[in-house]
């Protein structure tokens, strides 16, 4: 069957980009973030792939619905997985999840840290402990961490599984942006301060791909790329210089053209009417907000076979109209594969640049009807 549109992953690039991290970071393990359905790029088949070929462990996911389907659905392979942020720890039903699934939810809170260690099947389940150095989202207080030493020490536990803070700023400049350097300090800190008291840290992590870019956050046990892995750089302009990271883009987001036909200025295209600004040709994609393409992409620019068009008028459910310039008349066809992203990581920055938005927010808007199809050489 030939698919409309579809996003086609490619696990080379994938593999790719994995190698570059470790290149980078040749002494980190990886807590690979698949949440959001592997941002868009389908969790179940790039875990397994994440697995089986590059010998990654550690998954990371954002929801325990999330995490019960990867565990489910890869019950044939061995790896961790961690839930960050809506555990759930409170309905007594997923005590069992967390239990039997092996699945390590991330505990942000002083009471969640009480129900495991009060809880007496939790007895030698393995505790991970978010601070929150800056972020300020989810996360135990740097100023809360003596008295979690003490709760743990009265619980008999002399080990942290793996302590964990996120950043807040890692677009931007690791060695001069404020924040990054308060977090960074404040992470070493409670670090120190649980390691003085006694309580050994298995693993430790603060690094996503932002400050792994800029080669940061080695000196833990960890590293939690998330969009990296998926090629997109996550630095703002003004540090992209900063970067130590080129990757490849794993995801090509393709369409085809329904029809194309001349207007000429002031013709109107599609709902509410909207006028051709200059003679030129239209391309009618077989893409709209019915995939999660969505109507503020209007005005955005998108390139084939050498020419430059723009997203015109309304983009309606199930179709995009692009504005091309007259010269592309006889070039531009219909039935032509139209490729939105994939071919340059700068095309989708560019994209998501004009679109005001951002590349994770791009790869998780795309809805079910964009099959995703896995190549691998
Ligand atoms: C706790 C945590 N770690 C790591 C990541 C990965 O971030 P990035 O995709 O910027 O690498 C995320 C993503 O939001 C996260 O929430």
């Amino acid at each position: 069957m030939k698919f409309r549109s579809r996003l086609v992953v490619s696990l080379d690039n994938l593999a790719f980009n994995y190698s570059e991290i470790k290149k980078m970071a040749p002494n980190s393990e990886v807590l690979f973030m698949v949440k959001a359905d592997g941002y868009g790029h389908g969790m179940i088949p790039v875990a397994r792939f994440a697995i089986t070929e590059l010998g990654i462990k550690e998954f990371g996911c954002a929801t325990i619905g999330e995490a019960l389907k990867l565990r489910e659905e890869l019950n044939d392979l061995e790896f961790d997985i961690y839930v960050f942020s809506d555990i759930q720890l409170e309905l007594i039903e997923n005590a069992d999840i967390y239990l039997k699934r092996r699945i390590v939810p991330v505990i942000s809170n002083v009471s969640e840290l009480d129900y495991i260690l009060h809880t007496s099947e939790f007895k030698n389940f393995p505790i991970c402990l978010k601070f929150n150095t800056g972020m300020n989202r989810l996360g135990l207080d740097p100023s809360e961490a003596p008295l979690i030493v003490t709760k743990l020490k009265q619980h008999g536990r002399s080990s942290v599984h793996h302590l964990i803070s996120h950043y807040a700023n890692a677009s931007f400049s690791m060695n001069t942006n404020e924040r990054n350097i308060l977090q960074r300090t404040r992470f070493t800190e409670i670090k120190q301060f649980f390691l003085d008291s006694g309580i050994q840290l298995e693993r430790t992590s603060q690094s996503n791909s932002g400050a792994i870019e800029q080669n940061f956050g080695f000196e833990d046990t960890h590293i939690r790329p998330g969009l990296m892995m998926y090629g997109p750089t996550s630095l703002s302009s003004e540090v992209k210089s900063e970067g130590h990271f080129q990757g490849k883009l794993v995801s090509k987001l393709e369409t085809y053209i329904l029809r194309v036909f001349e207007v000429k200025k002031g013709e109107v295209v599609g709902y509410n009417s909207t006028p051709a600004l200059a003679d030129g040709i239209i391309a009618i994609l077989a893409i709209g907000y019915g995939d999660g393409f969505f109507n503020r992409y209007s005005g955005a620019h998108l390139y084939h076979k050498g020419f430059t068009g723009t997203i015109i008028g309304r983009v309606s459910m199930d179709m995009t109209h692009v504005f091309f310039p007259i010269e592309s008349k006889g070039k531009i066809r219909a039935h032509e594969i139209f490729t939105i992203w994939g071919e340059q990581v700068g095309d989708l920055l560019n994209f998501s640049l004009e679109t005001k938005t951002i590349p994770y927010e791009l790869f998780c808007a795309l809805l079910p009807r964009i099959p995703r199809v896995y190549r691998l050489n």
